[in-house]
């Protein structure tokens, strides 16, 4: 087997740039693997509006090093009060999509969306007007198992906002179970969803292994080995439907390694890395550029890159910690372990 592997540079379609010192940190590391990414909106307080996801996008240009191409896409984060009448100024903004968590889903989700059928009149304007819905798709109820929210969120919301939004292209992010999976694949073609790198390589054992592993902790947490095998097993279909987006969500060490642990992996250092090496164990690296750089663009009617990037086989050790802000150190998922690919 070939020990490089030459593909059009990527794109993330779901990744936390954080703001301020932070976005600073995190948003060379992003530039240099892909080309374009989806900004996600959760900042504090989040992205609600036309005019601040043109600030925000002002604020991340900043941060891509002198010569580095690199476009943000960007998105707005759909509350209870966004209305119908703000979606043709947010079209004109150049956002692509907005973001729906349901409220106190995940890290700042205290503004999101407390009933999504308050949110029916903007879903419609944004069907009409072409903008994406992205979707953390998993339910809040406390009564419902931390591992089976997800599964949850695919019948009790999913079903029904496909069937009254049919045209609406929605992206279910950052899939972690087989029911999610098997759902995308039913679907028809305005139903996608980005899948990352640590649920393609673990499972729920990497959170207690030898001991309880902060770095190892995101929403929706690991699941069980069958249901990585599903997302596996999708990622490497050729499916256009499934497409990378890391959700790199960097949290510093400080704020992880604490009696209440941020949910966030931070990938955005090694991402490409991470995705080859997953490929390559289920031996689908020729299904890795599709997944990589064709399907999300498509999905999003984008054209697709042109320049191209290398991966190349050899062994190094990602860096234990790296700077983030002023004073604080961020530590990437496996950090002072070895990778086996490397993005040259
Ligand atoms: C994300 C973050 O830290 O902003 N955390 C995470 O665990 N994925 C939010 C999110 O995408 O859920
Ligand atoms: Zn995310």
């Amino acid at each position: 087997m070939s020990d490089t592997l030459s593909l059009i540079r990527p794109d993330d379609w779901h990744v936390h740039l954080r703001d301020g010192a932070a976005l600073q940190s995190v948003v060379p590391y992003t530039a240099r693997q892909f080309a374009r990414a989806i900004a996600m909106p959760n900042l504090k307080p989040p992205i609600t509006t036309a005019a601040q996801a043109e600030a925000y996008r002002a604020r991340i240009m900043a941060a891509v090093p002198a010569g580095v191409d690199f476009t943000p896409l960007m998105t707005l984060y759909l509350t209870d009060r966004t209305t119908p009448e703000d979606i043709a100024a947010v079209k004109a903004a150049g956002v692509v999509a907005l973001k729906l968590y349901p409220a106190g889903a995940t890290t700042n989700s205290d503004h999101g969306v407390t009933d999504i059928r308050k949110t029916y009149a903007t879903l419609e304007a944004m069907q009409k007007a072409g903008l994406l819905l992205l979707v953390h798709g998993e339910v809040t109820d406390p009564e419902v198992d931390v591992f089976d929210r997800e599964a949850v969120f695919v019948d009790r919301i999913m079903r029904p906002l496909r069937k009254d939004f049919p045209e609406l292209k929605v992206v279910f992010e950052h899939i972690t179970t087989k029911e999610a999976a098997q759902y995308v694949t039913d679907a028809d073609r305005f139903t996608g969803a980005t899948i990352t790198p640590q649920h393609l390589l673990y499972n729920r054992n990497a959170i207690f292994m030898g001991g309880l592993r902060p770095h190892y902790y995101c929403l929706p947490v690991l699941k069980r080995e069958e249901h990585r095998l599903a997302l596996i097993k999708a990622a490497t279909s050729g499916s256009p439907k499934f497409f990378l987006g890391t959700d790199s969500a960097p949290h510093a060490s400080v704020m992880k390694e604490n009696s209440v642990c941020g949910a966030g992996c931070f990938t955005a250092l090694s991402a490409m890395e991470l995705y080859a090496e997953a490929f390559e164990a289920a031996g689908a690296l020729d299904k890795l550029e599709a997944f990589a750089s064709f399907h999300g663009p498509d999905f999003y009617e984008l054209p697709r890159n042109t320049t191209r990037v290398t991966l190349q086989k050899t062994e190094w050790t990602l860096p234990e910690a790296v700077p983030f802000g002023e004073a604080a150190q961020l530590k990437p998922l496996r950090g002072g372990e070895s990778l086996h690919w490397k993005m040259i």
